[in-house]
């Protein structure tokens, strides 16, 4: 009979292994649809959207087989974390978010075989969202190795932190709509869209299963009203996460954590603002795009630490 600790190393082996393969999906993955939309075609910006038209895009096909070799290797790996935690005896603490990393790997790539076609808008928003959970899952699958899951302290009930993650996830699904409908274009001033601060319409855009035909041009009210309320939802993010994170740093327990959701997300601003002021820089979105999710994950990963103590 195998020694339980060695078998719980190699979980987390797997487990890093696939937050590492998670990371360079999401990359390569924003890669090709930033890309695929235009971000980085020329003439810009008369060339963007071009992938709804069936016009010429600059995909390489390099990147599209790294892509898929990347997402099958995960998906293997998969199989078998989740195998090694059912077999020969069930370890109950890794099994949970193991088992639902793989059923989410199974669901993107069904997803993929839709999101060859760049007019459903809720392939692409499924795509965007769907990376962020696979590393939040990865990691904490890592984390289910190092000790049985901590009860949550009773007393701890990080009110500001819920929701600061609250208006991260919100945040999010506005990004990946903007993403899902190659709105970027519809709305390159700061800080608001013109000189419009607020949606007044073009509500409509916020539903993930319209299909599209054109991208969303400059002036667009609907891509607009996406671009603001990402906005706003991403300053009531810095002002909620920011302070929940902050008040944090007080906790030794939670300190280091506290400090990667401050830097990631202060990068993550960042890379928004520049990415507006750059003109929509292929680089810029791509990087955006990544630390989102990391940003995500880290979010999650102090709550966890706040909520637990220092158990
Ligand atoms: C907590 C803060 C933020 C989060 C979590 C976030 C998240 C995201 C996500 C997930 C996307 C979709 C990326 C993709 O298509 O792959 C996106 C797109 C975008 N975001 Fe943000 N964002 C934040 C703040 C901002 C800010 C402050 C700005 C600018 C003022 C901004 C500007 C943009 C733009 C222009 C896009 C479209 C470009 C693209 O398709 O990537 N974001 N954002």
């Amino acid at each position: 009979m195998e020694e339980p600790g060695r078998r719980l190393r190699r979980i987390r082996y797997l487990a890093l292994a696939l937050t590492a393969l998670s990371l360079l999906v999401i990359l390569v993955s924003a890669y090709i649809r930033l890309n695929g939309a235009g971000l980085g075609c020329s003439p810009w910006p008369e060339c963007y959207g071009q992938i709804l038209s069936g016009g010429p895009h600059p995909h390489s096909g390099g990147v599209r087989i790294l892509h898929r070799v990347v997402a099958s290797l995960a998906l293997v790996l998969g199989f078998v974390l989740v195998w090694q935690c059912l077999r020969p005896t069930l370890l109950e603490a890794p099994k949970c978010p193991a088992t639902a990393l793989l059923g989410l790997m199974i669901l993107l790539t069904f997803v993929g075989i839709f999101s060859a076609d760049p007019h459903r808008v809720w392939a692409g928003f499924i795509n965007i969202l769907g990376g962020a959970l696979l590393l939040l899952l990865s990691w904490r699958s890592v984390l289910a190795t190092l000790g049985p899951a901590p009860l949550p302290d009773p007393r701890r009930h990080a009110p500001v932190l819920h929701a600061g993650l609250g208006m991260l996830a919100l945040t999010l699904i506005f990004g990946a709509l903007i993403g899902a409908r190659y709105a970027a274009p519809a709305c390159p001033s700061l800080p608001g869209c013109g000189d419009v601060l607020w949606p007044g319409s073009g509500w409509s855009a916020l539903n993930p299963l319209a299909t599209i035909a054109v991208p969303t041009m400059l002036g667009d009210a609907g891509g607009a009203a996406l671009h603001l309320l990402h906005r706003w939802s991403a300053v009531a993010t810095l002002l909620l996460l920011g302070l929940g994170a902050l008040r944090a740093l007080a906790l030794p327990f939670a300190r280091l954590a506290a400090g990667v959701v401050l830097v990631a997300l202060l990068l993550q601003i960042s890379l928004g603002v520049l990415t507006v002021l750059g003109g929509f820089g292929l680089g810029m979105a791509v990087a955006h795009s990544v630390c989102a999710a990391v940003l995500f994950a880290a979010g999650m990963h102090l709550l966890r630490r706040v909520k637990v103590g220092a158990a």
